[in-house]
């Protein structure tokens, strides 16, 4: 493979475009030696519409709670995820039959063969812990590894445990595999009233589909009020289950006997909106993008306003972004929602290392979700950080740089970075990115940009 690319030739360019390999099937060792990587044209000028995928965060969740009925379930407005393809592994070794049409996807949940899900596949996606809530409603016991931390965090899941434990689960945590079983006679979980210590997005998705076939009524106090989550109850009543104040603090269940097959849309994707909201503003562009749910983005457009960029709300569901010339940093604390979305802190560090003056980054949600700073300080960014807070003071321009994703946002953070920077970007550790965004370099060459996913010997 020829070292270095003529960029200034598309066609040779497009004769070594791959598509994205199914990162489910190589074994880590060739990730080293042929992983592929994004190289990306910098001073990018955007212009057009992106289309918005399903929200990763719900669809995981909802394939998890299509184990709660024996009838299963159709999920549609699928997108093509690692994370999607992982949880589909995991639901067929319990016995889910998959099939995929398109962006539908059909899970044929009637004969689960076993309450037990596979380590390898558990600890290399964390939402699958989810399902030992729906598994233990569904067949009175399961056993799921715990999911380990990952590269943001060490994901503890006390929060899940205690909760199941108050819904009368015994769970026992034996050589790294949580053991959970209904101690009823009749095998069913018992409606309880549980408070969670934190918010917890999981904990409160993994609680609710436990109490939606619990004996009597549950009460989920400090209830995340995330949109998947209540994207989630929205599935779960489809399904026949009994649940009101989904979105607010408290959720209550009135657990039922049984659930029934639904058909159901998951929302479009927050956090892929807000991603390409932040390629707009940092690169001066107007993008506009579809579909959305404003409301989910408040916090997002609140601070690209507060930045000084251009939102406008074209109708229900489509928003575009114009980017201006002159940008002031503002401050950023991740907090539950509807506080600043954890999950769009990189994205937004990226575009606050060209807006004027210092602005100050908290993140609060997880203890290690800041590994991208020194990334984008590798082009030019000027960032210093101290424990859990980062101050990024602006510089007028970003400069191209082999850099390397740590983490799903992150990585997006890059591929936003390079876009503005001047010069060319190679992004490695595709891997993360395509966790969570389905061909986002297509997207992005749609509007204008000029990015080439390539595979090329990498040093180890
Ligand atoms: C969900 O993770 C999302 N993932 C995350 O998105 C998102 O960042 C997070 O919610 C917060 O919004 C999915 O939905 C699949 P939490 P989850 O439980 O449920 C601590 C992405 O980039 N905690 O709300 O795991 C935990 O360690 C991903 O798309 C406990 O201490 O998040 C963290 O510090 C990343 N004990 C904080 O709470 C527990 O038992 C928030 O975690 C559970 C959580």
């Amino acid at each position: 493979m020829q070292s270095t690319m003529d960029l200034g030739n598309a066609s040779q360019i497009a004769s070594q475009i791959i598509e994205p390999i199914d990162l489910t099937t190589l074994e880590s060792s060739e990730m080293e030696l042929n992983a592929p990587v994004l190289r990306i044209i910098g001073k990018a000028k955007l212009s057009g519409h992106v289309p918005i995928s399903g929200a990763k965060n719900s669809i995981l969740a909802l394939m998890a709670g299509s184990l709660l009925s024996s009838e299963g379930c159709r999920i549609r407005n699928v997108p093509n995820l690692a994370d999607v393809q992982r949880m589909s592994d995991i639901l067929e070794t319990l016995g889910v039959k998959i099939s995929r049409n398109g962006e539908v996807l059909d899970l044929d949940t009637s004969n689960l063969t076993t309450n037990s899900a596979p380590y390898e596949l558990v600890s290399k996606m964390r939402a699958s812990f989810f399902a030992v809530g729906s598994l233990l409603a569904r067949l009175g016991s399961a056993k799921i590894p715990l999911p380990g931390g990952c590269a943001i965090g060490a994901r503890p899941v006390e929060l899940h445990v205690r909760g199941l434990q108050s819904l009368g689960a015994f769970v026992q945590i034996d050589h790294g595999i949580v053991h959970a079983h209904a101690m009823s006679p009749n095998g069913r979980l018992q409606g309880a009233k549980i408070y969670l210590d934190y918010p917890s997005v999981g904990a409160t998705e993994t609680l609710m589909m436990a109490a939606t076939l619990a004996d009597g009524q549950t009460m989920i106090e400090n209830a995340a009020l995330e949109p998947e989550v209540i994207d989630l109850a929205d599935l779960c009543m489809a399904m026949g289950a009994k649940i009101r104040g989904a979105g607010t603090s408290t959720i209550i269940i009135d657990g039922v006997e049984k659930l029934h097959f639904a058909d159901f849309t998951a929302i479009p994707d927050r956090v892929e909106a807000a991603t390409f909201m932040v390629a707009a503003a940092i690169t001066r562009s107007t993008l506009s993008m579809s579909p959305v749910i404003p409301a989910h983005l408040t916090a997002a457009i609140s601070k690209l306003q507060d930045i000084g960029v251009t939102v406008r709300q074209d109708s229900d569901n489509m928003i575009t972004v114009i980017g201006g010339d002159n940008y002031r940093a503002v401050d950023i604390e991740t907090l539950p929602y509807p506080g600043f979305p954890t999950d769009m802190q990189a994205q937004f560090m990226a575009l606050l290392t060209i807006c004027d003056g210092n602005g100050v980054v908290t993140e609060t949600v997880f203890e290690n979700r800041l590994q991208h700073v020194a990334e984008l300080n590798r082009m030019g960014a000027n960032i210093r950080l101290k424990n859990n807070v980062a101050v990024v003071t602006g510089v007028p321009q970003l400069s191209g740089a082999p850099v390397m994703a740590t983490d799903l946002r992150a990585s997006a953070a890059l591929v936003i970075a390079g876009l503005a920077a001047d010069g060319e970007t190679t992004v490695m550790g595709l891997h993360h990115l395509d966790r969570g965004y389905d061909r986002i370099e297509e997207k992005l060459r749609n509007v204008g940009a000029k990015l080439y996913r390539t595979t090329e010997a990498i040093p180890v």
